[in-house]
């Protein structure tokens, strides 16, 4: 039986779309350029290079091919710029609103700048997106939204405080909006997008992610940190799953599905303990010397969230998302591209 995606990949590839990326020379923003691309859509592309890469982009002309590219317009700019966003949001049907600045110890040193891009970058997507009056704003928000609240799987209803100047920003979105809708009758979607992970994720760099940072250790021969006991545990993400709900949320044409917001994982727990014991594992037939390897252990980081794991029966109701890949075969995709990349 073919999925809600594989459907609506064949409709996109017959009627071709105009989308806009913001942060597509970014780690998530680059795979949604790079399939929108195969599906013959035309996209815009935003992003200021804060964290993104050149390479991340000439990564993806050499996968898509010339004709496809062709249907490619980059723009170098900051959301903090309205114009800039009004420029971008120009003449597009739907919105992949990814440009932000990641990472809970980031927002920690430095609130300010979090603030600045997260928030009021993120209100500026809002105004121009309302003035452009295109169809649908799909826009990152972020698992960190649970903060304090223990209870598992997380339910989109049930949130607690907020453990970072990061998550604020993330919920700050979601806040602006719902009250975009109510007010201007704008159709937005928000995804609580939980760890993930994929080829192009940055492993260099204070803010690296947990699964770049460590398989970079790892084929580098020095020691992986493990921050607490290890039993800190997530719902890892293969991008490719980030991928298809963005595309599900923007073409929906279900009411009761927009103005919502989703998670989007797989519903499954690893801990770091456990991811260590698999990278380790899959990486040991071309690098025998990590055979009994281990980690070191160091102090819990202030404003990490303890335990994450989404339900998302929300998203697989009303979107129709069925992740395509869990944590074993999403590595198994990303691992070569680190070992051809580092
Ligand atoms: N990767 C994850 O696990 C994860 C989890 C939850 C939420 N998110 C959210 O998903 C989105 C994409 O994250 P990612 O992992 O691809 O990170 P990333 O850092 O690779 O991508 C973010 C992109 O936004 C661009 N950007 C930053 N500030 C900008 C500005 N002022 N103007 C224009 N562009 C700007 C960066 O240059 C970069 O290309 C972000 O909104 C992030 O908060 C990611």
């Amino acid at each position: 039986m073919t999925t809600a995606y594989e459907q609506l990949c064949q409709q996109l590839a017959k009627e071709p779309r105009r989308w806009l990326v913001t942060g597509c020379a970014g780690f998530i923003g680059s795979h949604l350029l790079e399939e929108l691309l195969r599906l013959g859509q035309t996209v815009v592309g935003l992003d200021n290079f804060a964290t993104g890469k050149q390479a991340n982009l000439d990564e993806v002309q050499g996968l898509v091919g010339a004709a496809a590219w062709a249907k490619f317009t980059f723009i170098e700019g900051d959301i903090r710029d309205l114009e800039t966003c009004r420029r971008a949001c120009a003449g597009v049907d739907f919105v992949l609103h990814q440009a932000a600045l990641g990472s809970v110890p980031r927002s920690l040193e430095d609130p300010l700048t979090s603030n600045a891009v997260n928030v009021s970058g993120s209100l500026n997507m809002l105004v121009a997106a309302r003035d452009a009056q295109l169809r649908r704003f799909v826009y990152a928000a972020s698992s960190s939204t649970y903060g304090d609240h223990p209870g598992l799987p997380k339910v989109e209803e049930v949130i607690g405080s907020p453990l970072s100047p990061y998550a604020v920003t993330k919920y700050v979105n979601e806040l602006y909006a719902s009250v975009f809708a109510r007010a201007y009758g704008i159709e937005s979607v928000g995804l609580r997008y939980f760890n993930v992970f994929g080829p192009r994720q940055d492993p260099e760099g204070p803010y690296a992610a947990v699964i770049p940072l460590w398989v970079k250790a790892l084929l580098r021969g020095e020691t992986v940190q493990i921050n607490g006991t290890g039993e800190t545990s997530r719902d890892f993400c293969y991008v490719a799953n980030a991928v298809q709900a963005n595309l599900l949320a923007a073409t929906t044409r279900d009411g009761e599905a927009i103005n919502q917001v989703y998670n989007v994982a797989v519903n499954a727990r690893t801990s770091l303990n456990e991811l260590f014991a698999l990278l380790r594992d899959k990486l040991l037939p071309q690098l025998p010397q990590l055979r009994g390897v281990q980690p070191l252990y160091r102090d819990f980081r202030a404003g990490d969230v303890l335990h994450s794991q989404a339900d998302i029966a929300k998203a697989a109701r009303l979107l129709g998302y069925r992740p395509s890949h869990d944590i074993d075969a999403g590595l198994d995709v990303a691992l070569p591209w680190y070992r051809r990349h580092l």
